[in-house]
């Protein structure tokens, strides 16, 4: 299924899961927050419903799907519909641009990378979250692709290889973090670097 039909449909159960995991999707939040510098033009991509952009301060988003972009509107976002690979802003229009756990959703993920580095100002920061393939919990979601739709099709990514992705598409890596080290809805730490946390946030910077 194409996955804007995929988060057409299961808008809600998407949403839902967060609300019944709110332990993993603070720490989540957390990484990411102790990775992002300060902004004032932002734009995340790949919105969803809109609970990072809310959480981070974000006021705007772009999101291919309706269904998930009526929840972030609702959350006082504004969004605009598009895609990653074609952002439908000027050269230099934001000061940080995020991309939050959508990259496994892109099969070839350098022309998203490239429209994010077009549209940042000269000293502009990309903020990334993934699921990291190549740590422990990784093997979870490998195991659950026959039996989970959102799994079934997605780009899983190892960090290694989105570090690499991010050099040629010339941008620098400034800060990583991690988290989620278990998917019971416990307190997760937030720990610098990457290998262990199954969830990694990273800020980058243009070269
Ligand atoms: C796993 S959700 C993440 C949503 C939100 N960033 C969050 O962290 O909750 C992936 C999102 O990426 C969007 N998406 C999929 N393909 C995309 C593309 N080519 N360009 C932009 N967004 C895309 C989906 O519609 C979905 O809302």
């Amino acid at each position: 299924m194409e996955s804007m039909e995929l988060f057409n449909q299961r808008a809600d159960e998407y949403d839902t899961w967060f609300e019944d995991n709110p332990l993993i999707l603070e720490a989540e939040i957390e990484a990411v927050r102790q990775v992002t510098p300060s902004f004032s033009r932002a734009l995340e991509v790949g919105v969803g419903t809109g609970r990072f952009a809310q959480a981070l301060g974000v006021k705007l988003g772009l999101e291919p799907s309706r269904a998930m972009a009526a929840y972030a509107r609702d959350r006082g976002i504004e969004v605009v519909e598009g895609y990653a690979e074609a952002l439908p802003f000027d050269d230099g229009a934001f000061d940080a641009v995020f991309m939050i756990t959508v990259d496994c959703y892109l099969e070839e993920l350098a022309p998203a990378l490239h429209e994010c580095r077009r549209v940042l100002s000269e000293k502009g920061n990309l903020v990334m979250g993934h699921v990291d393939i190549d740590a422990p919990l990784g093997a979870v979601y490998e195991e659950a692709r026959d039996e989970d739709p959102f799994y079934r099709d997605a780009y899983f990514r190892g960090t290694n290889e989105v570090l690499d992705q991010l050099d040629r598409a010339g941008f620098a890596v400034t800060k990583i973090r991690q988290t989620v080290y278990t998917f019971q809805n416990v307190v997760q730490e937030v720990r610098e670097g990457h290998g262990d946390g199954v969830f990694v946030a990273l800020c980058a910077v243009k070269r």
